[in-house]
């Protein structure tokens, strides 16, 4: 068993599922690995860790999160290289930002050794599940939510962290086209967005579902007031490439701050480009592919890795890039993550945790 300081009472399953799953079509988030971990938290202090199988929870229908919305959650992959060996990519980030989240939703905050140290543990308990095909990878979903029986408009005082995993393939596969969205809102100044809140993306399923009957695969959100300012995609953080400048709308609180991101602008730095975090204008943002001054769309994020966005909808008409097969950046940046996810470039930033 791995190192952990954490105690943790462990019931292993007595039936594996893993001959079952079809390891060249895992789809994403259909399949779930054999274990997950649930911790219970009350009288106001979070109780000991426990590992489960995989399965079914019980509680009310009045507990508090499926009522007044207090549940957050996190995303995070483990990797497994040709040596066998897996690793997690940068789960401290996503321990700091679950708690991040937890501020904001009114939540109590999780220590972040109790959340690397369950997951380390969980991710070895079902490290056979860690896919190795290209393009896959162990996605992990840590989650937090109220469990309160309690009917009325409060901050609930127990609560449920859980996390399980699924073997995963690619999010998307190829170039995405995106739309320009100016009339709904994803967040706004002031509320949740800068929090992984399950409503966030409650409330960007409507529009997200009319830019896909209108044949794009995500939104391109702005900001809620005059939506002229470039913020964030549904599930992942938004970059362009002009010559040797990278830019990216800056972080503020209605943008989610992603660790692809994170990682996205350290390597465009080390690699001696001009890194610019500022508003960015839909109009000046079109403007620049109709001038040809736009070298390369992409979004960033756990799930969608690096994805070429190829062409942008804004107010009627399709703005489209030459094809990404000819975008330096995002291939060089696409291939060294995932040399480095899978332990084949140095790790020098210690960005890799090794659990196998
Ligand atoms: C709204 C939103 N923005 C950005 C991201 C990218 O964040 P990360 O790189 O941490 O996955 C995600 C994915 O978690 C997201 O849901």
């Amino acid at each position: 068993m791995i190192a952990t300081d954490q105690p943790i009472d462990i019931r292993m399953t007595t039936a594996s599922r893993i001959q079952e799953v079809d390891w060249s079509n895992l789809g994403f988030g259909r399949v779930f690995s054999d274990h997950m971990c649930v911790i219970r938290y009350e009288n106001g202090k979070w109780h000991t860790p426990g590992i489960e199988p995989y399965g079914p929870l019980h509680f009310s229908p009045a507990i508090s999160a499926l009522h007044y919305g207090q549940a957050i959650f996190e995303g995070l992959k483990a990797y497994r290289n040709e040596h066998n060996e897996v690793y997690i990519f940068r789960p401290d980030m996503n321990a700091r930002r679950l708690n991040h989240s937890a501020r904001r939703m009114c939540m109590p905050e999780l220590p972040e050794e109790v959340f690397l140290d369950t997951l380390k543990a969980l991710v070895h308990l079902d490290r056979n599940w860690v896919p190795g095909s290209p393009g896959s990878a162990l996605y992990i979903r840590p989650h937090m939510f109220a469990t309160d029986e309690y009917v009325g408009v409060r901050p609930s005082e127990s609560y449920l962290f859980v996390i399980f995993t699924c073997p995963v393939d690619r999010y998307y596969t190829g170039e995405v086209k995106v739309k320009i969205e100016t009339h709904y809102s994803r967040a706004v100044r002031g509320g949740t967005g800068e929090a992984k809140a399950a409503g966030n993306y409650g409330a960007a399923l409507l529009p997200a579902r009319i830019g896909q009957q209108e044949g794009y695969n995500q939104l391109l959100w702005t900001d809620a007031i005059s939506h002229e300012f470039i913020e964030e995609s549904g599930t992942m953080n938004v970059m362009f490439r002009s010559g040797n400048t990278l830019f990216t709308p800056m972080i503020t609180d209605s943008i989610l701050s992603g660790v692809t991101r994170d990682s996205v602008l350290t390597l465009a730095r080390e690699w001696g480009m001009v890194v610019e975090e500022r508003r960015v204008r839909a109009d000046e943002l079109v403007g620049m592919i109709s001038n040809g001054e736009l070298d390369e769309a992409f979004g960033a994020g756990t799930a969608a890795t690096i994805a070429p966005i190829r062409t942008i909808h804004y107010q009627g008409t399709d703005y489209s890039l030459p094809p990404s097969s000819g975008w330096t950046f995002c291939n060089r940046l696409s291939s060294y993550l995932d040399r480095l996810r899978h332990g084949l470039e140095p790790d020098t930033r210690g960005w890799n945790l090794r659990i196998a």
